[in-house]
């Protein structure tokens, strides 16, 4: 049966770099005779132009009735003004939330080709393997009430940092599960020392670390882990995170890798008899500065059609051999400009996707 993927290219360079992805997907489908069925939609800043609103109703039908959702940025600075709720970020957030992709999975890889491409000391980042779990539907980003008020104080926004035992238990259990795969060892992140929402945090973890015994947990406060990162990256296997301190934390932790542009990302939610829901997308956003200008790194994006197959397709065969080409493109010395040395040849957005295409090897050269 044909597996549907639904694909939003979104803004700025997403369409740039979701073009890449797409044709790995569909290189993969014909090298091992798959039937993938691709639907695009706008989204985002590109949808706000076209239908007046973000996420239009029938892309998040699309979406609900997909095998997987493969995306590449949303974000324009000419709606930066708009209301939240015809921001184009916003569709982000309404298809996270609708989908219940409440895991957030980016792992946080270095390639030895790249090590001098890191601003941190090669010797800190090699080796590094992290994999940051982040909770993705839920905290701050959604708690409510949120807005904008008028008081004799004077004007004021507020968010709501809320956190609810079932929402800290089952991004929990992916951490320790993931970590059990590993090597063993969550470090769990909040301000414990400050917020209520932390004090809970800490302590759904604790109680569902009695069902991981073979995994160590330790707490690390944000701040703190802020800096370790960067002092001692090497300590860390799976860093659990609420949803506000991941997205911070993941793009400090890019860096670890080189680039922003090599970070892919897998945004899961509950196992259900339809398969599991996954929103497969690059964690940088949609760079306007560079847009338009085939200059950007379609890495990212590339590593999470990987891990479309892995996690969606239950396919970690093609999802290795992706890979695979990935880390030979770097060995064969092909760079962009986000991870090329000074007086490196550097090449294009779709230059890097096609080198990427033609090492990915059928499933018997392999
Ligand atoms: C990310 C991005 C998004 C987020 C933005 C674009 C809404 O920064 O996926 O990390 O904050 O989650
Ligand atoms: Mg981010």
């Amino acid at each position: 049966m044909a597996k549907k993927i639904v694909v939003l290219p979104g803004d700025g360079i997403g369409p740039e770099v979701i073009k890449g992805a797409v044709s790995v997907l569909e290189e993969c489908a014909s090298i091992y005779s798959l039937d993938l069925e691709f639907e695009e939609f706008k989204v985002g800043g590109a949808a706000i132009d076209e239908y007046g609103q973000p996420l239009p109703e029938k892309v998040v039908e699309s979406c609900l009735d997909a095998d997987a959702v493969m995306l590449g940025a949303v974000g324009d600075p000419k709606h930066d003004n708009n209301p939240t709720h015809l921001r184009p970020e916003k569709a982000l957030m309404g298809l996270r939330k609708a989908m219940g992709v409440f895991a957030n999975l980016r792992p946080i890889l270095t390639f030895d080709e790249l090590l001098d491409a890191s601003p941190v000391k090669r010797e800190l980042v090699e080796g590094v393997n992290i994999l940051i779990v982040r909770e993705l539907t839920g905290g701050i980003y959604f708690g409510e009430p949120r807005g904008f008020a008028e008081s004799e104080e004077g004007r004021s926004g507020y968010n709501t940092e809320v956190y609810f035992d079932y929402e800290i238990e089952r991004i929990a259990r992916v951490a320790f599960a993931s970590a059990g795969l590993r090597s063993g060892k969550v470090s769990s992140v909040d301000k414990s020392n400050v917020l209520e929402s932390s004090q809970i945090w800490r302590s759904v973890v604790e109680e569902v670390h009695k069902e991981y015994e073979s995994v160590e947990l330790e707490h690390v406060l944000i701040d703190n882990c802020a800096m370790q990162l960067l002092a001692r990256p090497k300590d860390f296997d799976v860093l659990l995170t609420n949803n506000m301190f991941g997205d911070i934390l993941s793009d400090e932790a890019s860096m670890l890798s080189g680039s922003i542009g090599m970070l892919s990302t897998a945004s899961l939610g509950e196992e259900k008899d339809s398969g599991r829901p996954g929103i497969y997308e690059p964690a940088h956003g949609s760079a306007p500065d560079i847009a338009g200008q085939d200059m950007a790194n379609p890495l990212a994006t590339i590593g999470s059609a990987a891990l479309l197959f892995r996690y969606s397709l239950q396919r970690d065969d093609i999802a290795l051999n992706i890979e695979s080409a990935i880390r030979q493109v770097l060995r064969d010395g092909f760079r962009t400009r986000d991870i090329a040395a000074p007086g490196e040849k550097v090449i294009s957005c779709s230059e890097m996707s096609e080198k990427v295409l033609e090492r990915i090897g059928s499933p018997t050269a392999r």
